[in-house]
């Protein structure tokens, strides 16, 4: 079974959400909590963009014993030499230097021919590996440039000694076959491709931001980029949690795993929304609030016979404690009296049977029946009728 490489970047791609805006000592607690979930790579920031991210960077490089700590500059000596600085005190310090390469890019924004962007590239990663051994590589707007001139690039920069090449769908462009067959091709096309890792970086416009990465993985990916709880610019990066719940739920599927300690996803979620403010909708897969919760009779009925009928995931593998079956008017009998018991109460079955006719009043009008709501009609309602 492959190993992929886990290159989490909630603390810079996932910092660009708009809105987002983490001072040092928030950085290094979620760095901390990154190391206990066990990502292989952290992005720890963007050192030239502002005098703040130069110092988290720093700090964090200081701090992290386990990981690789990445930093991120475009292809510009002046942010290549201060990426240095702020990541030199790293155990295993990484630098991440990208350009454009699609046309629209080139021509719009950095306003160079492709030849031009390609010396530059080369340049770049050859003043890059004088500091450090691990260089990776960003062909930015991968999923929009012309393979031809991607496979020319690429080739040049793991002449210069480029490690990790990366493929990112900056703007989510691409379907899923597309980004696995561009992968395939850049793996199998490029004459030194072997002597690089190749990753994958894909954003959510189109939803389909960890559909991607997973084609990728079933295509060749090495490593895989992504932020916890999928933050990043616009409609953000692929969810590190919901990708590493797919390889480990469907192993046989892509013959790939991680080295997360899974255990830690509900915590390092918690921990970056809070931090980040960006709340997590309740429907969100792996970590939103229902994503182990059961609201209708027949799910419920089903879930306290065997839970396997409605969950291909337990809870306690995220580490949570437990499912919960919500009462809402579609809820059934069976989960009722589940909850009189868990809430200590033992009445006569006429009761339980006058109970739920009021319950079943109540959630017409509620959305949500509390177990505070149950008490009440139990104590006041019943047990004094
Ligand atoms: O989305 C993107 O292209 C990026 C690069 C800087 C890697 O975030
Ligand atoms: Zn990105």
């Amino acid at each position: 079974m492959r190993e992929i490489q886990i290159f989490d970047t909630t603390l810079r791609d996932g910092e660009q959400s708009p809105g987002v805006n983490l001072n040092t000592n928030e950085k290094l607690e979620i760095a901390s909590q990154l190391e206990r979930l066990g990502v292989n790579v952290m992005e720890a920031g963007f050192p030239a963009a502002s005098p703040g991210d130069f110092e988290a960077v720093q700090a964090i490089a200081n701090q992290v014993q386990k990981a690789t700590v990445a930093a991120l500059s475009r292809s510009v000596v002046k942010d290549i030499d201060r990426a240095y600085e702020a990541i030199k005190g790293a155990v295993s310090p990484r630098i991440h230097v990208f350009i454009a390469t699609s046309q629209i890019h080139m021509q719009h924004k950095l306003q160079k021919t492709p030849d031009q962007v390609l010396e530059i590239a080369r340049a770049m990663v050859k003043h890059t590996k004088k500091y450090v051994s691990d260089v990776q590589f960003s062909a930015e707007d991968a999923g929009r440039s012309d393979i031809e001139y991607l496979k020319r690039i690429i080739e040049a920069v793991i002449d210069e000694g480029a490690t990790v090449i990366n493929v990112p769908d900056t703007v989510g462009f691409l379907m899923p076959e597309e980004y696995g067959e561009l992968i395939r091709r850049l793996k199998t096309e490029i004459p030194n491709s072997h002597k690089a890792q190749f990753s994958g970086h894909c954003h959510n416009d189109l939803g389909l931001a960890v559909a991607n990465s997973l084609a990728g993985i079933r295509n060749g990916l090495d490593q895989v980029e992504g932020t916890i709880n999928g933050i990043g610019e616009r409609a953000g990066n692929a969810a590190i949690e919901e990708i590493a719940m797919s390889l480990y739920t469907r192993a046989n599927y892509f013959q790939a795993k991680t080295t997360l300690d899974l255990s830690q996803i509900s915590r390092t979620s918690m921990l970056v929304s809070r931090l980040t403010g960006m709340m997590v909708p309740r429907n969100k897969a792996i970590v939103g609030a229902n994503a182990f919760a059961h609201e209708s009779g027949i799910h419920q009925d089903g879930m306290l016979k065997d839970k396997s009928t409605y969950e291909i995931i337990t809870p306690e593998t995220i580490g949570l404690k437990k499912s919960s079956l919500v009462l809402g008017k579609h809820s059934g009998r069976h989960a009722f009296k589940d909850k009189l018991q868990e809430l200590g109460f033992a009445i006569s079955e006429e009761l339980v049977n006058k109970a739920f006719e009021q319950f079943k009043d109540l959630a017409d009008k509620k959305k949500e029946v509390t177990d505070a709501d149950i008490s009440a009609i139990v104590e006041g309602e019943v047990i004094t009728t």
